[in-house]
């Protein structure tokens, strides 16, 4: 692992105002950030200029899913944002994330790409609505195969639980990004299915995604660097 941050905040915020609030209570060189839909369609591209003008990395988690030329176009405009992590569903198939990683590649080198196998409020009811008749754990290694070993991509976002079974089955080199990180591993809100910051590195993850237990605390940069001293390397 180089030099990247280990830590992703998630931005979760409904605005530009809040999320600058946040970005002013935490530090680049302890943390990268995560943009998603809902602080990306109000806030925009500028926003994450802003953020990386800051010195922060961005994680850009807009989950593209279309058609190979249509996807290949927006990671193209991502990677000339200049965002350091940008992903995509493994679902849309092999012809699509080729078209991602090659337009990625075009453009920027640097920026890592990759995948959302099957979310993790999918469970197997919900892929038998959708005319998959596998257990969530099989749909979940079948995409992950075809993004890593076959499209080449850098990585996985993956819940924690997933962590070293995928660990073991693509090797050391890909990253895996796991959000659903809870501190004392305790629920509290939607997420159901948690591990604490250090059980899931020891699972296999290269990174982790953490959002309201920084964003909603008291003290977030105090919450920072209580998830910081759980990363051995960091520690
Ligand atoms: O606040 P919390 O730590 O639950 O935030 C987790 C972040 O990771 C949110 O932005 C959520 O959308 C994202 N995420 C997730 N589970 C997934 C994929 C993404 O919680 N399977």
């Amino acid at each position: 692992m180089n030099n990247d941050p280990q830590l992703i905040v998630a931005m979760d915020f409904p605005d530009r105002i809040a999320a600058e609030r946040m970005a002013g209570q935490l530090d680049p060189r302890q943390c990268a950030v995560k943009v998603g839909f809902e602080l990306f369609v109000a806030a925009g591209p500028r926003l994450v200029e802003h953020l990386q003008a800051l010195g922060f990395r961005v994680f850009l988690d807009l989950k593209f899913h279309d058609i190979p030329n249509t996807v290949a176009g927006a990671c193209r405009a991502a990677a000339r944002l200049g965002v350091w992590i940008v992903n995509v569903h493994a679902s849309g198939g092999l012809e699509m994330m080729r078209a991602a990683h090659d337009a990625v590649r075009e453009i920027r080198p640097e920026t890592r790409l990759i995948a959302v196998t099957v979310l993790t409020s999918s469970d197997a009811e919900t892929l038998r609505g959708i005319g998959i008749d596998r257990s969530p754990e099989q749909q979940v290694l079948r995409l992950a195969d075809l993004a890593v070993s076959e499209a080449g991509l850098d990585g996985l976002v993956c819940s924690p639980l997933e962590a070293s079974v995928l660990r073991q089955r693509l090797g050391g080199q890909p990253w895996l990004v796991t959000p659903g990180i809870r501190p004392g591993g305790a629920g509290g809100d939607d997420q159901k299915r948690v591990m604490t910051a250090s059980a899931a590195f020891r699972a296999g993850a290269s990174h982790i995604v953490v959002g309201r237990p920084i964003t909603q605390a008291s003290d977030p940069a105090a919450a920072v660097a209580a998830i910081l001293a759980e990363i051995p390397e960091q520690a």
